[in-house]
């Protein structure tokens, strides 16, 4: 079936190529690079040209593989090690989505088990892994849309924060996904984005992205999410995550945990959604999440103008947890989890 995303893909394999779509100069360059070493990957990653929980840990274990090629004569215990240095060094790029880490430690874990004898084979076999990865988000996403079509019913407003779409998975996005579905079966809603500074991927790329899809899309500054929530307008808010913990407490965009108390406030549900790769059960509660910091100038700078002096002060958390009693439900491909989310979400990973 033909995806109702109509946005560039944002990470292309191709004949053993990784190449990532600079999202940093949508939505008005539409731009691919083709990654070649563990170091631009590292770039990749950390400037933010692929993003989005999902999409860096697809990014991830493809660019394991590219950095990997180098070693496909050595040892097999030469291999494994450097596979393990290769995939801490891209693990370190960003710190809060678990996604990351997640989709490193599938690499390792198959390195771990292969019983064969040959480095090359190997490297083969983290190839077919790192597809799988992707073709599975992709699969999770259509899966996350399935199960949150209901909660979109003709007439509805539903706003969103930062970008959880196409652009920020391999599929149609995590929080986008049940509006492409409700759009593909013919419902009228609109959907608020949050332009979400610092780095405007409400504006940049959510807005675009949904645009392209025909969906209708209104543009939001941050500062008028209160206004809008109470006005009527919104029946719903979703929105995506990085890292859900044990106890139900999410870490999302700058600003999410803002439009969730807002959301309370004014009566209004408030679902996350995203795959089991986001949930982690190591992390207990929302304190252990990491969170992080950014470069100052990214707040002192809205694109290439520069809004303030040097000289101020800066904080820049990229990053802020929703405690999971204000989360209505999550969304994930195995169908909506609501409180106590605790037991929801361990049940989840029983089977
Ligand atoms: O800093 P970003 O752009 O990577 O932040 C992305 C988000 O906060 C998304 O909501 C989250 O990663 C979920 S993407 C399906």
């Amino acid at each position: 079936m033909a995806s109702p995303a109509k946005s560039p893909v944002s990470i292309r394999w191709d004949n053993g190529e990784l190449w990532l779509l600079d999202q940093t100069r949508l939505p008005h360059h539409v731009n691919y690079e083709q990654q070649v070493s563990a170091e631009q990957l590292f770039d990749s990653i950390h400037q933010l040209k692929v993003r989005g929980a999902p999409a860096i840990g697809i990014a991830a274990a493809y660019g394991l593989c590219v950095v990997m090629r180098q070693w496909l004569d050595a040892s097999l215990p030469e291999f494994r090690q450097q596979l393990r240095v290769q995939a801490d060094f891209i693990n370190s790029s960003r710190p809060t989505a678990v996604n990351l880490k997640w989709a490193l430690d599938r690499m390792l874990a198959l390195a771990d088990d292969y019983s064969g004898s040959s480095s090359a084979e190997l490297h083969k076999s983290l190839v077919q892994e790192a597809q799988a990865i992707h073709a599975q988000d992709q699969a999770l996403c259509q899966a996350i849309g399935e199960h949150g079509l209901a909660l979109i019913p003709d007439g509805a407003g539903v706003m969103t924060h930062c970008n959880a779409g196409a652009l920020a998975t391999g599929g149609i996005g995590t929080a986008t996904a049940p509006m492409y579905l409700a759009h593909e079966a013919g419902r009228k809603f609109r959907v608020f984005a949050n332009e979400t500074r610092p780095l405007l991927q409400g504006s940049r790329l959510t807005s675009w992205e949904l645009h392209c899809a025909g969906i209708d899309v209104t543009l939001l500054t941050d500062n008028m999410t209160a206004h809008t929530l109470a006005s009527g307008q919104i029946q719903l808010v979703i929105v995506g995550t990085d890292r859900v913990a044990a106890n139900g407490d999410v870490a999302n965009k700058i600003g999410t945990l803002g439009v969730a108390i807002m959301a309370r406030h004014y009566g209004i549900p408030f679902y996350v959604a995203c795959p089991s790769s986001t949930i982690d059960l190591n992390t207990p509660d929302g304190k252990s999440i990491p969170i992080e910091q950014r470069h100052a100038d990214e707040v002192r700078r809205v694109g290439d103008y520069q809004a303030t002096v040097n000289e101020i002060a800066v904080q820049n958390p990229a990053f802020d947890i929703t405690p999971a009693e204000l989360v209505t439900g999550i969304i994930t491909e195995k169908g909506l989890i609501e409180p106590p989310f605790g037991e929801g979400l361990s049940k989840l990973f029983a089977g």
